[in-house]
């Protein structure tokens, strides 16, 4: 327990892990070749990550910063007081505390997320920073509907916080299943605050994917790395390239590992082959502009309030209402 009127719950859900073997086995033995990007972040792939966060080229998360930095005081004043801020992937909760300075009185903050020890630690981390704010972890797949333990404080607004674009990760329909979820989670009255990457020039898409430094190769090709490591893998990794670019028509940003030669390899006793050229999809990024994810918020169930931006029109921070 922390001190003052705070206190730090940890609710353990058991979230069922999809085994990473059954994972590869299933993306690698298909055509085309898959990887799901959720394995990205492993401990090397989360530090890779933070250096990514930090290059010249890749705006995302210092813009978002800056914009909830910028409009706390208009975002406060749309949560309102006594709220309970629900986040949903909480991660190292750096951006929650931006919020949870502006606020009037919240009466408390759930991080949700699917890494134990990592929740453990940013979660208790925090309540020992807000001594007077109840801090609730629950440890949950939030990709998949689940409940949310009894929060305290009476009655406040429920509001989920979903920072970082990791909506552009989903296909335009998983956005709005996992938007409708979110409306069920935080029950009638719910609202949600949402950081969504903005379309724009590509030539700014793929510098962010392909820097000078090749923190986003690293960061791709650790996915290969982590076979390797975990599933006694012999991938020649410096024969994948990493492939990234903007699709204009389709309005995302799509990332490859791309075989530089016909090679095959051997992935927890089982052969797979790669033919010259052939590519490994590992993720989708989708760039919507204002209009567009409104529309999606809309097919969810949701109103638009609010949206914020950057004065260059890089990023964009949602405020959406249940009907
Ligand atoms: N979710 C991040 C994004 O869409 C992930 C990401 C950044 C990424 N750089 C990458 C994924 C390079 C694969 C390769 O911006």
């Amino acid at each position: 327990m922390a001190d003052g009127d705070g206190g730090f719950a940890f609710h353990d859900l058991a979230p069922g892990e999809e085994s990473f073997r059954d994972a590869v086995f299933s993306g690698l033995g298909r055509t085309p070749k898959m990887l799901p990007c959720k394995f990205f972040y492993d401990e090397r792939g989360s530090a890779l990550f933070e250096e990514i966060c930090r290059l010249p080229e890749y705006y995302l998360t210092r813009t978002e910063i800056a914009i909830l930095e910028h409009r706390a005081g208009a975002i406060a004043a749309q949560i309102g007081p006594h709220a309970r801020l629900v986040e949903l992937g909480s991660g190292a909760s750096i951006k929650v505390r931006i919020l949870l300075r502006a606020l009037a009185n919240p009466a408390a903050y759930v991080a949700v997320d699917i890494s134990r020890e990592w929740l453990r630690e940013a979660a208790g981390e925090l309540a020992a920073d807000f001594p007077d704010l109840p801090v609730v972890a629950v440890c949950a797949d939030y990709t998949r509907p689940f409940p949310l333990p009894p929060l305290p404080g009476p009655g406040g607004k429920r509001v989920g916080f979903f920072p970082g674009s990791t909506i552009g990760n989903f296909e335009p329909d998983a956005v709005v299943r996992f938007l409708r979820h979110c409306g069920e989670l935080l029950g009638p009255g719910g609202e949600m605050l949402i950081g969504a990457d903005l379309k724009k020039e590509p030539a700014i898409l793929n510098a962010a994917y392909n820097d000078s430094a090749g923190k986003n190769a690293a960061f791709n090709r650790n996915l290969l790395n982590r076979i390797n490591r975990e599933l006694d893998g012999d991938i020649d990794v410096a024969r994948f390239a990493h492939v990234a670019f903007y699709n204009e028509a389709a309005g995302r940003v799509e990332l490859y590992l791309e075989s530089r030669a016909a090679q095959s390899a051997r992935i927890a006793g089982r052969r797979f082959d790669f033919a010259a050229g052939e590519r490994i999809h590992t993720e989708n990024s989708y760039k919507y502009s204002i209009d567009e994810f409104h529309a999606l918020a809309v097919r969810a169930g949701f109103r638009p309030v609010d949206t914020w931006t950057d004065p260059d029109r890089l990023f964009s921070v949602h405020y959406l209402r249940q009907e």
